[in-house]
């Protein structure tokens, strides 16, 4: 986008409030561009707007574009199908994977971070690396490349420009620059209700879509007990009503289980500060990217099948450059040295299993009971909230695109509330909600609904 000072604005046929949140100026090498971002007040659930964006002043609008706001909290209301997609570059199985995600008609999108992967663009010339540290060991201060992140954006305009779009940061937006600075890209171009989550900070926030809680965590920010994040999260994990949001799904960039080579805990570190206060708040699904594969893990918790436990989900196989991951950790040969894979920002805290067939030992011989199904194909998945106890998952591979109505697993996911009782959700076990105390911020109808559209539009 070339540099203009003419202002963008979005143009609802009915009167609302639009608010100039933030005008930005990114300059990073070789790139300018003014991005903006709008917020509009007032709007209704579950209701479709029609808008147009662009520029009057020159003949630079957009075409009409039409979306729909998503359901007020309630646990009798939800998205009709959320999609969840991640690490997805701009490939022909990225193309793929967006196309199908778009043919199962989401109401919301979740990304899990690694959008664009352009911070490789220019050093691959755009071409896969399965291992970019392997095949560029000499790369210089990893780069960023402003007009494939705009392409990005304009590829993705059909999905964004029309559906809810949440995304958390990855390691491949970290992009650092001179001076310490990293995230430019993606802070700049992605806004987050973090001030109205009550956070502090963009790389964590949390939102509700109907009765469902998303908190989405930083993994490439402090993540300890000690620290801002967990803070945040303690205060508001405490505030979600489950009689409103029954549901609460966490997501974050990495994965804490994970049986595949790549990335084989390489955030347990994370996993031992922040898994405890999820399990206590009984989170029902945790979505994770960065491994470029599939995996649905069994109900657990600290490593121990538990029914409490939350079920978590690999989807990271949008499509990207650096090909699918096909090793097992549990493959003869295939598990990494405890040092081998180590966060680009936080620790390391490689771990022995301690009990269960692969005690002693920093890998298991087969896939780990707790790896309920793996596959390495590139993909998106869509949940189903049914009512405030059952939802369906299921995770669609590029593949399936060519047959009606297939899928390469599916579960109904299934809350207990009753069995898994705790005293930060109790309330929505004795069957009622508290009238004082531990009102949800979100529930309030005063507050606007948040609809964030990422719309890039180029002026000539
Ligand atoms: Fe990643």
């Amino acid at each position: 986008m070339k540099k203009s000072h003419h202002a963008i604005f979005i143009n609802l046929k009915s009167n609302f409030v639009l608010l100039p949140r933030q005008v930005s100026v990114l300059t990073l090498p070789d790139h300018t561009s003014i991005i903006h971002h709008v917020l509009i007040d007032g709007l209704e659930p579950e209701t479709k707007y029609y808008y147009r964006c662009g520029d009057s002043s020159v003949p630079a609008m957009s075409e009409e574009i039409s979306f729909v706001t998503l359901p007020l909290p309630s646990k009798d209301s939800y998205p009709q199908r959320i999609g969840f997609v991640g690490d997805l570059g701009l490939t022909s199985n990225t193309t793929t994977t967006i196309d199908h995600l778009m043919d199962n008609d989401p109401s919301l999108v979740v990304i899990v971070g690694d959008l664009t992967y352009a911070n490789q663009y220019r050093t691959t010339g755009g071409k896969g690396a399965s291992c970019f540290s392997c095949s560029f060991p000499d790369a210089p201060i990893r780069e960023t490349y402003q007009p494939r992140w705009d392409a990005w954006g304009r590829f993705m305009e059909p999905l964004t420009s029309k559906v809810p779009t949440m995304v958390i940061e990855g390691n491949h937006e970290i992009e650092p620059q001179a001076s310490g600075v990293t995230f430019k890209s993606y802070s700049e171009r992605f806004a987050v209700p973090a001030t109205e989550s009550g956070s502090n900070s963009n790389f964590y926030y949390s939102f509700d879509a109907g009765g469902v809680h998303f908190v989405m965590l930083g993994a490439y920010v402090d993540y300890n007990q000690t620290g801002a994040q967990y803070a945040w999260l303690k205060e508001d994990l405490s505030e979600v009503d489950r009689g409103v949001t029954p549901w609460l799904v966490a997501t974050m960039h990495p994965p804490w289980y994970n049986s595949y080579s790549s990335h084989y805990q390489e955030f347990e570190c994370m996993r031992q500060e922040m898994e405890e206060l999820l399990y206590q708040h009984r989170v029902d699904v945790i979505f994770a990217g960065h491994v470029h594969a599939y995996e649905r893990m069994n109900r657990i918790y600290n490593y121990t099948l538990d029914p409490c436990g939350a079920v978590y989900i690999t989807i990271g196989d949008g499509g990207n450059i650096e090909k699918v991951d096909v090793d097992f950790a549990d493959d003869p040969g295939k598990c990494p040295s405890p040092g081998d894979n180590v966060p680009e920002i936080g620790g390391s805290c490689p771990l022995n299993f301690t009990s269960g067939p692969a005690k002693g030992k920093f890998c298991w011989d087969r896939q780990p009971d707790w790896s309920a199904f793996r596959e390495s194909s590139f993909g998106h998945g869509i949940l189903e909230v049914m009512n405030s106890t059952h939802a369906l998952w299921r995770w669609h591979r590029n593949q399936d695109v060519y047959k009606d109505d297939s899928y390469g697993d599916q579960i109904y996911i299934v809350r207990q509330p009753n069995l898994c009782i705790s005293p930060a959700t109790s309330r929505e076990a004795g069957g009622g909600r508290e009238t004082s105390g531990g009102e949800n911020r979100f529930s309030s109808p005063s507050l606007p609904i948040f609809i964030w559209i990422f719309l890039v539009f180029g002026i000539l």
